[in-house]
């Protein structure tokens, strides 16, 4: 058994595996889909390097993480327009109900294909519940606008703001809640869960991103010392 507030360094496909049934509240994750690049600037700095598994929407950890996460939970899945059909899909298919995307406004937009295509400024998150899922409070939009991590302080490529996971938790779970993060990176999820008095686990393949999460998530559980 996996205690509370931990972060693993290892293959999530492998860890869940050896995770017991219903045993989490809600998983809430960002995993690799497939964006696979890097400009010349980025491959010089690790902060900013790729990440594995992400030649493709990676869904693998998909039906243990249904298995996993207890009836009336569920999971929210960070994707992007174009792979989200295949995560909806993957999610159905272990057996959760898809009951909302997300939208998440990043307040500015990325690159893309500069003279293309329009400018890329959302993101989505998927919200699939397994059995009846009720929220706790008040019923939040499913259009949410926070400030992306700016480039200057980005610890990982990848990285969420805690403010957004802060909201995701706090309109989906009750504070006795166990969070999971099976993709965790620079841990902002376990963050987010720590500061809003929640358990969380982390699991994350890279050993600096998942000692850097184990850190970051320390600092900011209750009772810790700053
Ligand atoms: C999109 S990033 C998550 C970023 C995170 N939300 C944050 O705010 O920093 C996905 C992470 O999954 C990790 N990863 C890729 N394959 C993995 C696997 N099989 N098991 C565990 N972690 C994996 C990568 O190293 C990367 O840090």
């Amino acid at each position: 058994m996996i205690q509370p507030n931990t972060v693993i360094t290892g293959d999530s496909l492998t860890v869940l595996r050896s995770m017991d049934d219903e045993s989490v509240d809600m998983v809430i994750t960002d995993p690799p889909y497939g964006i696979d690049y890097q400009s010349g600037r980025k491959e010089k700095e690790r902060r900013l390097a790729k990440i594995k598994n992400d030649k493709a929407p990676f869904i693998w950890w998909i039906y243990d993480a249904a298995r996993v996460v207890k009836r009336g939970g569920g999971v929210l899945c960070f994707a992007r327009w174009d792979v989200q059909q295949t995560f909806m899909d993957a999610l159905r298919l272990a057996g959760l109900t898809v009951k909302s995307v997300i939208v998440w406004d990043k307040k500015a937009h990325g690159m893309g294909d500069l003279k293309g295509s329009f400018a890329p400024r959302y993101e989505v998150i998927i919200f699939a519940a397994k059995g009846r899922f009720e929220l706790p409070g008040k019923r939040p939009d499913d259009l949410i606008a926070c400030a992306k991590v700016g480039n200057q302080s980005l610890t990982h490529p990848n990285e969420k703001p805690v403010e957004l996971l802060e909201q995701l938790i706090e309109t989906t779970t009750t504070p006795d809640a166990l969070i999971l993060d099976p993709f965790a990176g620079s841990g902002s999820t376990l963050v987010a869960a720590a500061k809003t008095g929640r358990q969380y686990i982390g699991i994350e393949i890279d050993e600096h991103y998942s000692q850097l999460a184990a850190t970051r998530a320390a600092e900011h559980q209750k009772g810790a010392t700053a």
